[in-house]
């Protein structure tokens, strides 16, 4: 298959870090260009890097791929659709909101960032939850006119819990959920970013907007299609999010209602069967599982699970019935929050949208 080229605006970030660690030698995109905001613009990549302590910025373990490094970095203002295939965004949501849609005119966009998730003709699309929203596309480019399209993935906090959600919603059905989240650092990014000394020795119990989004994306996600638009599945959703001192990976305590009464056997059964949506399996970057279920009650714990397949798989334990809900479940998870919960999760997104066609 020939490959697309690609241009990764914001490139030097965090998630942007993790698109070119998941695009070297993909099998169906290359990366084309780099670009950042005009800090950025006109340096080498690895010159792009160097934080104001003259510390290479390069914050993965993966090594950077020595093209990349090389390349010249654009100026996101500058970039032009029509001279890519494909754009992969992973800038803010207020810079998202000018770049993206100048983009999408003349290329399809895949982004990390919320500017358009909660508009109606735009999927938020977790390709083993809800694959079959992504014919809302199509809608999008009509009513909008554009050759290409904006398509954002949901927000990294979401994206675990969903993922936990949908095998439960499938076999019990699902009332309401609440849940606590312990969320890394690498979350909030590299600007600003956490500061360490606040975060050190620390938990910080808010999380400007997120919590919004979380209740908001979930039931977008797994929401059935409408004409035109995704029906919010009507399930309540209620969190607190809060961030620790953990690098990566998110940890998130769930305490969910079910429609019919489950045991805890098979509340695990249900979600260690789980295959997810068919157009998702064999994808390049799908993992043999999307749930890796723990027994041992000291996981899932961040260190340990985060890299669970390649970043992929949400891990779950310590699954217990809870007194509290009618017909209770409780569970804690780890997602990957710049893997699945961003750039890998957004290059899955394309691999999809190439198998099927739409690419
Ligand atoms: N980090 C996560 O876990 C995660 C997870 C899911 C979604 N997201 C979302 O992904 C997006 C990026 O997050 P991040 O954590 O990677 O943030 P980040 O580390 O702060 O990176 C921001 C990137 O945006 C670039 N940028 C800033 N202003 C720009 C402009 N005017 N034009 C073009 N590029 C510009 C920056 O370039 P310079 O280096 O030149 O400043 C940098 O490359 C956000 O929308 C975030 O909500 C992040």
């Amino acid at each position: 298959m020939r490959k697309l080229r690609s241009v990764i605006v914001g490139a030097t970030g965090l998630a942007g870090q993790q698109f070119i660690a998941a695009l070297e030698r993909h099998p169906f995109f290359e990366v084309a260009a780099v670009a950042a905001s005009s800090r950025s613009a006109g340096k080498t990549y690895a010159e792009a890097l160097r934080t104001p302590s003259g510390m290479m910025g390069w914050f993965l373990s993966e090594p950077l791929p020595g093209a990349v490094a090389s390349m010249k970095v654009l100026d996101g203002a500058e970039v032009s659709g029509r001279d890519f295939e494909l754009a992969f965004s992973a800038v803010e949501a207020d810079v998202a909101r000018e770049l993206e849609p100048r983009l999408a005119k003349d290329v399809p966009v895949i982004s990390t960032a919320s500017a358009f998730r909660y508009e109606e003709d735009v999927p938020l699309l977790i390709p083993p939850v809800n694959a079959g929203h992504a014919p809302l596309i199509e809608e999008q480019r009509r009513r909008r006119g554009s050759k290409g399209f904006i398509l954002p993935i949901p927000n990294c906090t979401t994206t675990g819990l969903a993922v936990t959600l949908a095998p439960l919603e499938q076999a019990f059905g699902v009332q309401a959920v609440m849940m606590t989240s312990l969320q890394a650092c690498s979350g909030a990014g590299r600007s600003p970013g956490v500061i360490g000394l606040d975060i050190l020795d620390n938990v910080i119990p808010h999380i400007a907007k997120e919590e919004g989004k979380v209740e908001v994306e979930t039931k977008k996600i797994l929401g059935s299609m409408g004409k035109g638009s995704v029906l919010p599945h009507p399930m309540k959703v209620s969190c607190t999010c809060t961030r620790v001192a953990v690098l990566e990976g998110h940890t998130e305590a769930a305490f969910v209602s079910l429609k019919s009464r489950a045991s805890v056997a098979e509340v695990a059964a249900a979600m260690r069967e789980w295959k997810g949506a068919e157009a998702a399996r064999g994808l390049p970057s799908s993992p043999a599982r999307w749930i890796e279920v723990q027994d041992d009650p000291f996981r899932p714990q961040p260190r340990l699970d985060r890299d669970a397949h390649g970043g992929m798989a949400t891990s779950v334990g310590r699954i217990r019935e809870d007194g509290v809900l009618e017909n209770g479940v409780k569970y804690v998870l780890v997602s990957h929050n710049t893997k699945m919960g961003a750039a890998k999760g957004a290059v899955l997104v394309a691999e999809l949208l190439r198998a099927q066609g739409v690419l």
